[in-house]
């Protein structure tokens, strides 16, 4: 498999959605976001190609251990055989203090540098322009790479256009490949879209079938920014595996829930990044693309929607307090 495909199985699941033009054309940073755009693009057309040959390679993240997550820097490396298998994107965060046991799990990998897509992000006590760049150098060390393929402002309070215009910085030089968000809401989207040179590539945001997001989604492709689930399965809350609906959907087609709501996401070109630790349910995730939701399951499944999250209102002062005070070894 040629590595530039394996890399677009990384970012996986939106052919076709992101726009390259957007409002910022006419700015000194058109070319950049044209750039990041183009590039996001072509990953797409490639994912594209692979939906097309049924390669199953490829969808969501890897994550270190969840043991690993609760016990920073006394990793094992667990993480190596998930990637041995088939995950190319690596979805970590300064925040989940597990860096270094993604970075032992990717050297010990056999699969080359470029093969993979690792995401990061930068925790809210690092914001600002000097504290971003000294934060992202450190995360750099612990994942033990000489550069990033996406780097995410974890959340969207503080100092961040401070930090986004060290991540331009970062950016431009090579050593980031792409930029973007994550639980920004739209108006904290048009903020650094509008203040700034450089488009978010990516805002990753809760997304499932309880909150799913139709507007918001609107606005992000208008915008050229790529969505991408985190909690793709709410975790399981609301009963997700066991829902009426899903569980019908999912017979119907002789599939899991899980299965369905992945292929859910990707009909709306939504890239997910599941995480499972046990190997059965990788497989299970992977195998989400070769059966296709007909528009009436599509609206089925719309009926779900609640309109909120199952977690965390960004909006509610007592979460930002509470996100504030986390502090990490980052
Ligand atoms: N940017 C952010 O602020 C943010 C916030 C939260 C999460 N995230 C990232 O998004 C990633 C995914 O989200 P998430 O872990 O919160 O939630 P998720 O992917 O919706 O749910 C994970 C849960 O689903 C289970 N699961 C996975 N595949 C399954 C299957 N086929 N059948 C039944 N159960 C299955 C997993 O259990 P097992 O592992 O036991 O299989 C785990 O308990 C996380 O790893 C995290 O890194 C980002």
């Amino acid at each position: 498999m040629k590595s530039n495909i394996i890399f677009a199985a990384a970012l996986a699941l939106a052919p076709l959605t992101v726009t390259t033009a957007n409002a910022q054309d006419t700015t000194a940073g058109a070319a950049e976001e044209r750039t990041d755009a183009q590039a996001i693009q072509a990953i797409h057309e490639e994912w594209a190609d692979l939906i097309a040959e049924k390669d199953s390679a490829a969808i969501g993240a890897l994550y270190a251990e969840d043991a690993v997550l609760m016990a920073p820097g006394e990793a094992t490396v667990e993480g190596a055989p998930a990637i041995e298998d088939r995950y190319r994107l690596i979805d970590t965060a300064a925040a989940y203090e597990n860096e270094r046991a993604v970075g032992r799990a990717i050297a010990q990998s056999r699969i080359p540098r470029d093969e993979i897509f690792v995401t990061t992000k930068l925790w809210v006590q690092d914001a600002g322009y000097d504290a971003t760049k000294a934060a992202f150098r450190r995360s750099l060390d612990r994942l033990q790479l000489d550069y990033l393929d996406l780097y995410l402002i974890h959340q969207p309070y503080s100092d961040v256009h401070g930090s986004w215009r060290a991540m331009e910085e970062l950016h431009e030089t090579g050593t980031i490949r792409a930029i973007g968000v994550s639980n920004f809401q739209p108006d904290r989207v048009m903020d650094i879209v509008s203040f700034n040179r450089i488009t978010p590539a990516v805002n990753q945001i809760e997304t499932h079938p309880f909150h799913q997001r139709v507007e918001e989604q609107k606005f992000l492709i208008e915008n050229g920014v790529q969505m991408q689930s985190w909690g793709p399965f709410a975790e399981g809350r609301n009963n997700l595996f066991s829902n009426v609906t899903l569980k019908g959907i999912a017979d119907a087609h002789d599939r899991t829930v899980a299965q369905v709501v992945l292929k859910w996401l990707l009909q709306r070109n939504i890239v997910a990044i599941p995480k499972s630790v046990r190997p059965a349910r990788i497989a299970e995730n992977f195998a989400s693309f070769d059966f296709d939701l007909s528009d009436e399951e599509m609206a089925t499944i719309a009926t779900l929607d609640t309109g909120e999250s199952a977690f965390i209102d960004h909006r509610d002062p007592e979460a930002v307090k509470g996100i504030a005070a986390w502090k990490f070894d980052t």
